[in-house]
């Protein structure tokens, strides 16, 4: 996948369409190492944005962006909406439960009817994996995977790896902008926990690996998936005590007892004894060592109360981070990048320049 196309103008007309194709992001295997570091230069911009008396941009005004969300969600469905406005975007919010999908209406009749509007960008959340490359399939409009089943949530990994790379600028006293993508290299990552359930872990490991980090999943046998074929990971332990010490990322996951993971440990309480970030195992973090996680949290589970309010706990600045790296990937989709490098060649909008407050 490559941004740096421009785009011709698109309106939501039927048009055969081919999933990864260069305008949607369904994975963050469409992006590859050199699509997520434009991603993070494209979002440095965005996040100086927010910083400003008034955080909008008139970068998309005029374009029309849907979220359509038929699974639960705070986090992201709040962060693309309020990133797209930012971009002075048009926001239509799909209610799945006021919908003629109620009715009986399939998915491909409701996007192609939304879609006949005048849609630039569907934002889709989908208990199904696959549903977003579905939806790509039968609109001209962008398509974003917003969390598809158990595949991937390639916007959460961008976030996440935004948020890394913001804290090693922070300790090494450098701009976020000096931070290369070689800084992942060797950096070391824990992910702990319902690895088998989770598109965040899945997007979260082809992410971190593309940059150069060193992945261990850390899991009971039965939150594993069946193989781990493909998956770029360093390491699989069972043993949680024994890596805390060792890694720079703990990223926790959370247990998705709606999933079924429940039914894959012997008890709730079992499983924060082998796996839950305790405030004992807490203490066996290096020093700087990062704690992480997607949210929604289940305290007490995955992650004790304490810990998830530590100062390396860096859980709200994600969410604060996933509004820049969302307006950054609608820009990029919907908006022109001028020719040439994607650092500095952000074009926000007329007297929108970085200086600008
Ligand atoms: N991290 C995440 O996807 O959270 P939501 O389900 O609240 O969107």
């Amino acid at each position: 996948m490559s941004f740096r196309t421009p785009r011709p103008e698109t309106h939501g007309i039927k048009a055969p369409a081919v999933a990864g194709s260069g305008r949607n992001l369904l994975s963050i295997a469409d992006l590859g190492a050199e699509g997520i570091e434009e991603v993070l230069r494209v979002t440095d911009a965005f996040v100086e944005v927010a910083r400003r008396p008034i955080p909008k941009v008139p970068a998309l005004r005029g374009r029309t962006v849907v979220t359509l969300f038929a699974e639960e969600s705070t986090r992201t469905r709040f962060s693309f909406e309020t990133a797209a406005k930012r971009l002075s975007a048009d926001v239509l919010s799909f209610a799945v439960a006021s919908s003629s999908l109620k009715k009986g209406e399939s998915l491909r009749d409701t996007v192609e009817t939304v879609a006949a509007m005048g849609v630039d960008a569907f934002v889709v959340r989908h208990p199904s994996a696959g549903a977003p490359a579905q939806v790509a399939r039968w609109v001209d409009a962008s398509v974003i995977n917003a969390g598809d089943g158990w595949h991937e949530h390639p916007t959460q990994a961008l976030l996440d790896c935004y948020t890394i790379r913001q804290v090693l600028a922070e300790r090494s006293g450098r701009p976020v902008a000096d931070v290369g993508m070689k800084n992942f290299g060797g950096l070391r990552v824990a992910i702990v926990g319902d690895v088998a359930h989770s598109r965040v872990a899945r997007s979260g490991v082809l992410a971190l690996a593309a940059l150069g980090a060193e992945i261990t999943l850390v899991a009971p046998g039965s939150l594993l998936p069946p193989s781990l074929e493909g998956w770029p990971v360093s390491a699989v332990s069972h043993d949680l005590d024994s890596v805390l010490p060792t890694v720079d990322v703990c990223y926790l996951l959370r247990l998705q007892t709606e999933r079924g993971a429940g039914s894959f440990v012997p008890s709730l309480r079992e499983y924060t004894a082998g796996y839950g970030l305790t405030v004992r195992r807490a203490g066996l973090l290096a020093e700087g060592a990062l704690v992480m996680h997607p949210g929604p949290m289940n305290r007490g589970v995955e992650i004790a109360d304490e810990v998830a309010d530590l100062p390396r706990s860096v859980v709200l600045r994600q969410v604060a981070n996933g509004v820049a790296v969302r307006m950054a990937v609608l820009f990029l989709l919907l908006g022109q990048v001028v020719d040439g490098d994607a650092a500095g060649a952000v074009d926000l909008g007329p007297g929108f320049g970085a200086g600008d407050g």
